[in-house]
């Protein structure tokens, strides 16, 4: 099986931001709603005219990245309504130098080295707006080629292209032999994804593809037994019901349960790239900014949890959900549904305990929890490891705790 040290770093970065962002950003309808609200061509062009981000929109993006803890930014360089945040070169008019005159999309992969973020692009294979689509089949797919080629030539090394679209009609002949090769011959270390849309979640696509998609669901183990060369898999996620910024949305998810989203990820080996919709001045929405501020909280106690370590089949009796990542000689045992009883946490300040067995090939040496630094008690016996898994003191609900677990190179046997 063929092994990319890309697909493998593409792992280790394990949580991205996706952003949303574009001329329908002020409409706050989301990023649909070109179509949605049948807006005739030439209302919708006006809005090109207006598109004017503060100056400082890609630095604060990345900030608050940062501060939940992503490693890497996937943005809309072109959305379904055909509007680029690039220079186009001449290939269209309808891109962001003919709105306020500046290459948005330099400006955030400037932004992203500036504070160690690997960006990546996200590019439609749909296009609303170029008279070539869908019926002039051919100059459509060299338009967007060449597009991308614009993407992959003139930003220096990028993460990868993250493509949407080919859902819509899965029977065209994409082309896509002609579409990667000329990602490899810019890019030969970039990621190649290709999102394959609720109806197809985790399906394998063509051989260059280096990651599957799970557009807003739980990731699944994907098998490999037949592929010629190992895929990541990553899952995308919103905040709300929207991509694009949806002013009226008010469906948000809760933190706890985007932490365990991401927990539920990595569990299977999965990356989770969260999407936020800055309004049209690419600010974010406040709520959005503290949502991942609160998950970042959580990240920055967790890192090293979500990094390297990689599934295992090792199963963990006591209590459902709960599941251990492995390291080398490093085990992290993810609690997942340790739960804060009121009563217990106010009368005496913590939650019920939970016993929690496995088998493990090792011998303990240390273990502690990695939001507090305190011991984990436990005790091993025939093979079998027992774990006392104790929720938050009254004081703190982190919703999801990591128990490391160091082992000497030796079996306990
Ligand atoms: C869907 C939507 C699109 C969004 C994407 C993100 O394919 O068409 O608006 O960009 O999901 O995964």
């Amino acid at each position: 099986m063929i092994v990319r040290e890309t697909v493998k770093a593409f792992e280790r970065l394990g949580f991205g931001m996706f952003v949303h962002f574009g001329i329908y950003s002020q409409l706050g309808q989301g990023e649909w709603v070109r179509r949605q609200m049948h807006i005739p061509a030439e209302a919708y062009h006006s809005l090109a005219a207006t598109f004017c981000p503060a100056e400082d929109w890609a630095e604060q993006l990345v900030r608050t990245a940062k501060e939940a803890g992503c490693r890497y930014i996937t943005l809309t360089t072109r959305h379904h309504d055909g509007y680029s945040l690039y220079d186009t070169r001449g290939l269209s008019g309808f891109d962001s130098m003919h709105s306020c005159g500046r290459d948005l999309v330099r400006e955030f992969v400037e932004a992203c080295r500036c504070s160690g973020l690997l960006p990546f692009f996200y590019h439609t294979l749909i296009d609303w707006e170029v008279p070539s689509y869908p019926d002039n089949w051919q100059t459509y797919m060299e338009y967007l080629r060449s597009s991308v080629e614009l993407l992959c030539a003139n930003y220096g090394p990028i993460g990868g292209l993250w493509f949407d679209g080919m859902w819509a009609h899965p029977d065209r002949d994409w082309q896509e032999d002609a579409l990667y090769g000329l990602i490899r011959t810019h890019q030969p270390a970039c990621m190649i994804i290709n999102n394959t849309g609720m109806a197809a979640r985790g399906r394998l696509g063509h051989i260059e593809l280096d990651s599957v998609t799970f557009e807003r669901g739980k990731p699944q183990p994907i098998n490999l037994d037949d592929s010629p060369k190992y895929i990541a898999s990553e899952m995308c996620e919103v905040l709300n019901d929207h991509w694009g910024y949806a002013a009226e949305d008010l469906n948000y998810k809760s933190p706890a349960q985007l932490i365990r989203e991401l927990a539920e990820c990595r569990r299977y080996g999965s990356n989770m790239l969260l999407n936020v919709g800055p309004m049209g001045d690419g600010r974010l929405r406040p709520i959005d900014r503290e949502y991942l501020r609160l998950i970042g909280k959580w990240v920055s106690k967790n890192d090293e949890a979500i990094r390297t370590p990689r599934p295992t089949d090792i199963a963990v009796e006591g209590k459902p959900f709960n599941f251990i990542l492995r390291d080398g000689n490093n085990y992290y045992l993810y609690c997942t549904e340790l739960e804060m009883t009121a009563d217990a946490n106010v009368a005496s300040g913590k939650g019920a305990e939970y016993i929690q067995t496995f088998r493990l090939d090792g011998k303990i040496e240390r273990a502690y929890w990695l939001d507090n630094g305190e011991a984990v008690s436990f005790s091993q016996r025939d093979g079998i490891t027992t774990v006392r898994a104790m929720p938050f003191c009254y004081g703190r609900s982190l919703v999801v705790r990591v128990a490391k677990l160091i082992c000497a190179g030796s079996s306990i046997n």
